[in-house]
């Protein structure tokens, strides 16, 4: 069984996301999308409203598995026997880092290849700070977050004031 695991931080989810989900779906046996933490990041929503959201997204994809963990990528590889890492690519800026990550991730595990899917055209310039500072502001975020999870978001940035 080939399992792959899409990790990231999903605070929140965006469309960009749910397009590599909904396309690296079919490429494997199984995903696992994880919610992990990434040290330069202070998230706004909790590890456990991440998966929810995340959960109620990718509801219709059947070989699509929501996980969380803290830790290094690599162990949680091999703990859950992936052979594979999936990231998406935006644009060049991306690059660089996830060059990076990729060697490093490598060198810790050298069973896990990471392969990149290139972000559909549209969502190229979307980020999940970006939906949240357009909520922050009273902007709409429709265009940018799964119908599923938009309401819930707007009510999060009323209740933070
Ligand atoms: N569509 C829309 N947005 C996308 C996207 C896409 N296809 N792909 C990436 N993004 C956005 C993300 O939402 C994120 O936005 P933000 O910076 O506003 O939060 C940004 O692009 C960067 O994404 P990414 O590079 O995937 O970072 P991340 O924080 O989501 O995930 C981890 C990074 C969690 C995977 C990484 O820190 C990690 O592996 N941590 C575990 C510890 C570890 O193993 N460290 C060693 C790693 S070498």
């Amino acid at each position: 069984m080939k399992i792959a695991i899409y990790p990231g931080s999903f605070d929140p989810v965006t469309l960009g996301h749910l397009d590599i989900i909904e396309r690296a779906s079919t490429l494997f046996d199984k995903l696992i999308v994880v919610v992990m933490h990434n040290a330069a990041k202070s998230p706004m929503f909790t590890v456990e409203e991440r998966m929810d959201f995340l959960r109620c997204t990718t509801s219709h994809l059947n070989n699509v598995e929501v996980d969380g963990f803290s830790g290094l990528l690599a162990n949680y590889a091999a703990q859950r026997g992936a052979c594979t890492i999936v990231k998406g690519l935006r644009a060049m800026s991306d690059f660089e880092y996830e060059f990076q990550m990729a060697l490093t991730n490598r060198k810790l595990n050298p069973d896990v290849e990471t392969v990149f899917l290139t972000t559909s055209a549209k969502y190229m310039y979307l980020s999940s700070s970006m939906v949240k500072d357009i909520a922050q502001h009273g902007g709409k975020v429709a265009d940018f977050v799964p119908a599923q999870i938009e309401e819930e978001i707007f009510q999060r940035m009323r209740k933070d004031g």
